[in-house]
């Protein structure tokens, strides 16, 4: 019996074999459960110096090297994961953001180090946050924050807009959450990222019958996912904070809600450096375009960079020999690439932090 097992093709015995078990395994992760199967009796062969028989290894593989359902709830994952656009971040892209970034010091302090020198975080009974809301003026990096987040801890980043969610039609949208909140919370390791969550949880007081129902909807999906003793992260991002429902503001809820800013001289050098990186350029003051770019957010430098690298890009076209990124190349730049902050953006900004910021 154990060597006709071994000479029939995979497709053919395994889920046949697990039956024979009692245990009811698709096609696709029995095939594989088998393989491993077979790969182990090679692997525990050689170990013990005789052929310990198909039997054997699949005992051994079972009771020893592999959980089935685990396995089986791993093959499941992925399937669900593949469903959610889920994709892993390069942790790279934490280092893109400066030390000096106050949203970068509370993400560490609060959210990275009690997950990850989580014994400590248990002896003193820090419990990491489940569900963060990052607010702040277009442009400022809260989407960036939420993939460096995904990237410095390796959890799957799954990233929703609500015209995502309601591509099925405008009174999908509370099913389609609903849905996908149950999806995510099932799995481990992952940021689950909502974008402009003002869309979704906008104030009931101003809203349509159905924003509220939504707005409702999510108030109780939170503390379902919440429930669950999972390793995940739901992170809302939004402009407008102020839009958002009190409900949703009050703690439970949410357990941080952090700004998400301009940038101080270090912050703006941090990304002014990466992008000048991958430029053709000489000679550069650094520290001059930083001082003179004071308002600009990441998105405005990213901006500036396409910018500067076309008209390098068409200047050497045009002249030929090798045309460099000089000082001189942005200073004639800056004037054109506006920049997004402004000094009442600013103080608005700094008026809803002292109102919503909580961590
Ligand atoms: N620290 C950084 N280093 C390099 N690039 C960055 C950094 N922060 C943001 N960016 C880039 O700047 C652009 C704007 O950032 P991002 O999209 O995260 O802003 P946002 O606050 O989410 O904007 P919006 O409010 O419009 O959604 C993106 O292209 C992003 O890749
Ligand atoms: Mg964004």
């Amino acid at each position: 019996m154990e060597l006709a097992y071994e000479h029939l093709e995979p497709e053919e015995c395994s889920t046949s074999i697990f039956e024979h078990c009692g245990l009811k395994i698709d096609p696709e992760p029995a095939r594989e459960l088998w393989e491993k199967i077979l790969q182990h009796k090679w692997g525990l062969s050689e170990k013990l110096g005789r052929d310990v028989g198909t039997r054997v290894a699949c005992v051994d593989f079972i009771e020893n090297i592999a959980h089935l359902h685990n396995d089986h709830h791993d093959t499941e994952s992925i399937q669900l994961l593949k469903s959610l656009g889920a994709r892993m971040i390069d942790q790279s892209i934490w280092n893109t953001i400066s030390e000096s970034q106050p949203p970068k010091q509370i993400v560490n302090k609060r959210i990275i180090l009690p997950l990850t020198v989580a014994d400590l975080a248990r002896k003193h009974a820090v419990i990491p946050p489940r569900t963060l809301i990052f607010f702040g003026p277009p442009g400022t990096g809260k989407t960036h924050f939420v993939q460096a987040i995904a990237g410095i801890l390796q959890w799957w980043y799954v990233e929703v807009s609500p015209s995502t969610l309601m591509a099925d039609g405008e009174d999908r949208l509370g099913a389609n959450l609903k849905r996908l909140m149950e999806k995510a919370g099932s799995l481990d390791k992952v940021v689950l990222f909502i974008d402009e969550f003002e869309e979704i949880a906008g104030s009931r007081d101003q809203a349509s019958r159905i924003d509220k129902s939504i707005t409702n909807e999510f108030l109780k999906l939170i503390p379902l996912l919440k429930s669950q003793e999972r390793k995940n992260l739901l992170v809302c991002a939004t402009n407008y904070i102020q839009q958002l429902d009190a409900a949703l503001l009050r703690p439970g809820r949410f357990d941080c809600i952090i700004p998400v800013g301009g940038l101080d001289d270090l912050g703006r050098r941090t990304i002014f450096e990466h992008f000048l990186a991958d430029t053709n350029h000489g000679n550069v003051d650094v520290d001059r375009i930083v001082s003179v770019i004071e308002l600009f957010t990441p998105a405005d430098i990213e901006y500036l960079f396409q910018k500067v690298r076309q008209v390098a890009f068409e200047r050497e076209y045009e002249n030929g020999g090798n045309y460099s990124v000089t000082t001189e190349t942005f200073l004639e730049i800056i004037p054109e690439v506006p920049s997004t902050l402004t000094h009442e953006i600013i103080m608005e900004f700094e008026q809803n932090c002292v109102q919503y910021t909580r961590y």
